[in-house]
Parts: structure tokens; C-alpha cells; sequence
């Protein structure tokens, strides 16, 4: 994605990459939609990709690769010790971190499991900038409590702050006052938080949070998943890095950190994952770990072609051109459904477009679920899976109460470099369409409710006949199109 300026018509993202592998695609009629939807209870995650147009559930994954990952795929050293490939890997990742440890695992939440066994003790705090599901999950399980210390602008959806992912200091302070620093497992920062819309913080905030956690003698755990969004963010909106490159703003962070773990499914185009530190202590506690639950040191639980790809990969995150396609396109896409009015967490953020379904859906209450019942209206008319991020991703308390979201979103994640345009067009002009019908929306209730991370699996039907309603008003605006 280059700077390059159009001289008739308004300025589109341009690709810095052209397309050389392919992959057909389904258009399903919207009837078997309404099948496909009630047979996978409403809830997306459960949707077969036969049935699937566009794919906008998350950017994990399925980010396309370049054609020297995919090279490097193909000169592996295979071993399950001692591997070259891995020590490819463990180089390249002192290179751009400058950590001498690394400690690989399958997956990002592979890395919160052993990083929770080690550092969370039961009755223990773990502050943050915000959390995601899994990594709340293992802290909870391992008997950690976790402290959400967001900005207030952070949950706000209308907002013009740079970093709506910024810790908030004081709060930070007051919570190591109220509890005493030894009840502070670790301080958690995620780059482009997740769960509320793809928001960066700065360089400067956590420079901020490094000086308390200094003063506290506490440690800084960076996830790193979505850090290439951040980056990327830090570059173009805090005016004191716009001279820095990449590398340098990677390095500045990576130095700020105790601990720094990632899910390669995002960080990377690749999958996989790992844990990197300079801490010696932490590194031989964790170092137990992973034969037990990943696998040997030299691969963790990844094939030696993930690792492969992964090397390449995360040297291509430090190519500002390499990682601003995803950005870019979710800009285009906010600035387009904004124009017709459609409520969107604004700034555009990193991973995906974040509709609002609490205002989209103003006229369901949260207990039907807004999101989750958008997600699936979304599905219906388009054959765009996107994903429910709202009170159906929160967990039930000890006592069975549902919490309810700060938020109601429906993200439509933007995997790197897999859509085109005119996809993206499609999908703003169904969005629009329904935006316009969204009276037609009813609400959703559980037939099927796991007790954990109960979005993955869980079973929902309408409260009412309102689909039905929907596919009628649909063929009659749209005649026999897909
Ligand atoms: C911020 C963040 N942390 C951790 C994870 C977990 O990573 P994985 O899906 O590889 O287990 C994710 C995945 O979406 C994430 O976005």
C-alpha cells in the first residue's frame, strides 16, 4: 500500500502486492443462508466455509502469505531437536526484540496458559489495557483476577484519540495502592486491543506504565499478537516516531517489556506462536512448561515450515509497506459506512471493522444479544461471516450471572492482503442495505450454553420469525441476485 495520489476520483488504498495464487469462492442462495445459519445456531463460528462468501470472522490465521514464506516453507530442517530451522527463528527474533530467549508454543494462547501458570497466583491481580477472551480465561483459571484500567475514551465508539488503547496511569497507580505491588501478578499491555475495535496505545504510554512498574518492581507483559496494527499506528499518528522506522519503534517497545509473547496466526502471516524474554528467572520457570504442554524447545508444537514462514514473516512486519494494507483497507471501509450513516468504532483500528450493534440494534436490549443477532442478520444477507464481539463473549460469574459487554460489536475482520476492493464494496453496500432494514432485526436466546468460552460453541435461535421476514424483504430488493 503506497502513499500514491489519484489524479481524477478519490483516492482508493492501492495494493503493493499483486495476487498470484486464487481461491474460489461461494455465493450460496440467501435461502440456503437461512439453512446454514439456523443449522449452525446462530452463531458464525459454527458456519461451514462452504457456505461462507467472505470470511471476516478473524484475521487469525488465514492473513495471506508472501511468496518467500511460502519458499521458505519449502527448505525446512526438520528435527524435533536441535532443529536449524528453529535456531533461524530464535536469531531473527533477537534480531528485531533483542531477547535472548525464546520459547516457542502453537498457538497465542498456548503462550497465556504457561504464562498464567508461572506468574498468576490464586488471589492475584492482573491489570491491563484490556482483555481478550482466552488470555482472561487462563488467568481465571489459575485463580488471577483481572483489572481492566482502560482510558475512559477508550469504550467510547465516536472518538477522534490516537490511542484509545493507552492504559490509564493513574488508575494503574491507585490499584497497586489499594492492593500492594506483591498482589500484582504482572501488568499486561496488548497491542491493538482486540475487543475494543483494533485501538493502538503509544509508545509514550507505555513508556509511562514502565516507569510505575519500575517504581513497583512489577513486570510488563506485552502481547504482542496484534503488534504489527500498533506499530504501524504509532508511525502514523505520534508525532515523535514519524522519523522512526519500524525496527527502531519494535525496539523501543520490545525494550520496555519483561515479557513479550504472540500468536504467529496473527504477528507474522504466519501460525504459531512463542514467548521471548530477557528475564532469566522467568525463562527457566516457563522452560518446564513447554515439553510438558507444547512440545520440545526447538519447535514447541510447530511444524518447522510454520517456523520457517514465521521467520520471513515477522522480518516482513518491519516493511511499513508490508503492514499498512491492513489499516488502510479498514479505514477505506469506516469511511464509507460512515458516509451512509452506518455506526462504527471510529478511529478506524487494526484487524477489522468494528460496527456498533448497541446503536445499529438500538431497539434490542443487551440480553438478546445485538451483536451476536447483527452477526448473524449480516450472514443472511450477504454471506459475510463476521464475528460477535459482546456480552455472548463474556463469561458467566460463579454465580451464573451474564455480564454484560462494555460494547456490542460486530467485527468484521480484515485479513491481510485477502480481499479486494470490490469485496470490501460488497460488503459496505449489504451493511448499508441492512443498516437501513434493521428494524426487521429481532434478538437471540441460548438453547445450547457452554460453561466455557461459550461464544466458540454455544447453540442460539430467534426470538422470534424475524429471519423469515428479513429473506422476504431481501428478494424484494434485491429480485434473484445472490
Ligand atoms: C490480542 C490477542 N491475544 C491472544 C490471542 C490468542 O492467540 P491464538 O488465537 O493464536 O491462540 C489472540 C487471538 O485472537 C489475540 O488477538
Amino acid at each position: 500500500m503506497s502513499e500514491v495520489k489519484f489524479y481524477y476520483g478519490d483516492n482508493v488504498p492501492l495494493e503493493m502486492h499483486k495476487v498470484r495464487i486464487v481461491q474460489k469462492l461461494n455465493l450460496v442462495p440467501i435461502e440456503r443462508r437461512l439453512e446454514a445459519i439456523n443449522e449452525a445456531g446462530n452463531n458464525t463460528f459454527l458456519l461451514k466455509n462452504s457456505d461462507v462468501f467472505m470470511d471476516m470472522l478473524t484475521d487469525s490465521g488465514v492473513n495471506a502469505m508472501s511468496d518467500k514464506q511460502l519458499a521458505a516453507m519449502m527448505q525446512a530442517d526438520d528435527s524435533y531437536a536441535g532443529s536449524e530451522t528453529f535456531t533461524k527463528l530464535e536469531n531473527k527474533i533477537q534480531e528485531i526484540f533483542g531477547t535472548k530467549y525464546f520459547l516457542p508454543a502453537h498457538q497465542g494462547r498456548a503462550c497465556e496458559n504457561i504464562l498464567s501458570q508461572v506468574l498468576v497466583k490464586p488471589g492475584t491481580i492482573v491489570p491491563m489495557n484490556y482483555h481478550f477472551t482466552t488470555t482472561k480465561a487462563h488467568i481465571v483459571l489459575n485463580g488471577g483476577i483481572v483489572e481492566e484500567i482502560f482510558i475512559d475514551e477508550a469504550l467510547r465508539i465516536k472518538s477522534d484519540n490516537s490511542f484509545k488503547g493507552n492504559l490509564d496511569i493513574e488508575k494503574l497507580k491507585e490499584l497497586i495502592k489499594t492492593h500492594g505491588a506483591e498482589k500484582i501478578a504482572f501488568v499486561r499491555l496488548e497491542a491493538g486491543t482486540n475487543l475494543i475495535g483494533g485501538q493502538p496505545f503509544s509508545l509514550e504510554n507505555m513508556e509511562e506504565v514502565r516507569k510505575v512498574c519500575d517504581e513497583f518492581g512489577l513486570l510488563i507483559v506485552l502481547d504482542a499478537s496484534l503488534l504489527a496494527d500498533n506499530l504501524y499506528f504509532i508511525k502514523q499518528r505520534e508525532e515523535r516516531c514519524k522519523n522512526m522506522s519500524i525496527r527502531e519503534i519494535t525496539r523501543a517497545m520490545a525494550d520496555l517489556s519483561d515479557v513479550i509473547y504472540f500468536s504467529a496466526r496473527k504477528l507474522g502471516c504466519a501460525r504459531g506462536g512463542g514467548i521471548c524474554t530477557n528475564n532469566e528467572e522467568v525463562y527457566m520457570k516457563i522452560r518446564e512448561l513447554i515439553p510438558l504442554y507444547e512440545g520440545f524447545l526447538t519447535y514447541g508444537g510447530m511444524s518447522v515450515r510454520e517456523m520457517e514462514a514465521i521467520t520471513v514473516g515477522l522480518d516482513e512486519t518491519m516493511d511499513e509497506y508490508m503492514i499498512n494494507q491492513g489499516p488502510q483497507f479498514i479505514a477505506y471501509m469506516v469511511d464509507e459506512l460512515q458516509k451512509k450513516g452506518v455506526p462504527v468504532v471510529t478511529p478506524a483500528g487494526g484487524l477489522g471493522c468494528h460496527i456498533n450493534a448497541m446503536e445499529f440494534l438500538s431497539h434490542l436490549p443487551q440480553t438478546l444479544y445485538p451483536a451476536g443477532a447483527l452477526a448473524s442478520a449480516l450472514y443472511l444477507v450477504s454471506g459475510i461471516r463476521g464475528m460477535e464481539r459482546g456480552t455472548l463473549s463474556e463469561q458467566r460469574d460463579e454465580n451464573g450471572n451474564e455480564p454484560l459487554a462494555h460494547m456490542e460489536l460486530l467485527r468484521l475482520a480484515l485479513p491481510r492482503r485477502v480481499f479486494t476492493l470490490s469485496q470490501v464494496k460488497y460488503a459496505v453496500d449489504r451493511i448499508a442495505w441492512l443498516y437501513e432494514n434493521r428494524e426487521l432485526i429481532g434478538g437471540l436466546k441460548f438453547v445450547e450454553e457452554p460453561k466455557i468460552l461459550r461464544f466458540f460453541f454455544g447453540k442460539l435461535s430467534t426470538v422470534s420469525d424475524w429471519q423469515t421476514k428479513l429473506v422476504a424483504k431481501f428478494r424484494q430488493d434485491f429480485g434473484d441476485s445472490l
